[in-house]
């Protein structure tokens, strides 16, 4: 099995290579992938850093080459770069006319790819991702930790982000402690992985209704690991990357600061932007604020943001800690 899982890396990296070079070396790629590329704003440098490629638009143009190389069709099916449709006999290349950004481990080996259209084809899949394989569990995985782990310690914070391009837009900027979740939502297993490196995360996701959602559920179990928490909201319909892109540093970097607040402070600006002081909201968002509290596990840090709710919400400390008791009560 070892022997196996060795064998699917190494084919991953040989698709990583080609791919690489399919984009910078190949007329096809040049005119299709790089252009694509280049108009998001992406430099040589970075294409380079990240070992962002183009799968040809060929039917098994890809599982040919691999194949003639001596790189075995089990493997290539194990990691899904290759789609066998065993009825037909044929072999497909999974990722056929994407660009591709590959995923790496914390110790920079490929473990899968994402594949974006190059279209906005609504009908189409926007991205095309690995399958789940020995070597390549999605939800153990975050994109960008082998470039970001030497900035994440040394900033003791990590930015969390949706998506791909959010990550390498950051990191072009000069924001290089950034991974992403990759679109599926926050698991124990990534909040591990950070945790490794650092006890701060600072979620920032897209500024649309998807990306608030996600955000509140990130926000728990971040709380959950004994990580501190902030969450940075963007304006509507702009991402990571779309205002990293537009922004100057020095700006981004202030906008950060200024805008990444304590889970409590960022609960408390949904009330003002949504619920307009609405009583009834008002109770259901100090019990959810409560609820969230009650996912600390350090008894003085819980103590600390109960505090801070009863300022911010202008509500006595006493209820608030009967409300968490009987939330603790509940769970046990
Ligand atoms: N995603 C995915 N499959 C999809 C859509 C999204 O796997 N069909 C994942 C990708 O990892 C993507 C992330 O979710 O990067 C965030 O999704 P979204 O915000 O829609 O995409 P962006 O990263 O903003 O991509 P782009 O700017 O290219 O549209
Ligand atoms: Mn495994
Ligand atoms: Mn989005
Ligand atoms: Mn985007
Ligand atoms: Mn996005």
């Amino acid at each position: 099995v070892a022997n196996e899982k060795e064998s699917m890396y190494l084919v991953s990296e040989f698709a990583q290579k080609y791919f690489h070079h399919t984009l910078l070396e190949t007329e096809e790629g040049k005119a299709i992938g790089l252009t694509y590329f280049k108009e998001r704003g992406f430099t040589s440098e970075t294409i380079k850093k990240f070992g962002l490629g183009y799968s040809t638009d060929s039917w098994d143009a890809f599982t040919k080459e691999a194949l003639g190389k001596g790189y075995k069709l089990e493997f290539l099916d194990k990691t899904g770069l290759t789609i066998v449709k065993e009825e037909e006999g044929k072999t497909f290349d999974r990722f056929k006319g994407r660009v591709m950004f590959p995923i790496h481990s914390m110790s920079g080996r490929v473990l899968g790819f994402g594949g974006r259209i190059l279209t906005n084809d609504k009908k189409a899949a926007k991205y095309v991702n690995s399958p789940e394989s020995d070597i390549y569990h999605k939800s153990k995985v975050l994109y960008g930790i082998f470039h970001a782990k030497q900035a994440i310690a040394k900033q003791d914070n990590c930015y969390l982000v949706e998506g791909y391009t959010d990550v390498i837009q950051f990191n072009q900027a000069g924001i290089e402690n950034v991974v992403a979740s990759s679109g599926t939502a926050l698991t124990p297993d990534q909040i591990r992985l950070v945790s490794r490196l650092t006890r701060n995360i600072t979620v920032l996701f897209d500024g649309d209704a998807a990306g608030l959602r996600a955000s509140i559920r990130g926000i728990d179990l971040i709380l959950e690991a004994g990580m501190n928490v902030k969450v940075c909201a963007f304006p509507d319909g702009e991402d990571p990357d779309s205002f990293a892109k537009k922004t100057p540093y020095n700006e981004l970097v202030s906008f950060l600061e200024e805008n990444a607040k304590d889970f409590i402070q960022f609960k408390a600006s949904l009330l003002v932007k949504e619920a307009n002081n609405d009583p009834i909201k008002k109770a259901e968002l100090i019990r959810d604020m409560v609820n969230s509290i009650g996912k600390i596990p350090d008894r003085i840090k819980r103590e600390v943001y109960i505090q801070e709710c009863s300022r911010i919400m202008d509500i006595s400390e006493e209820v608030l800690f009967n409300t968490l008791a009987q939330i603790d009560k509940k769970e046990l």
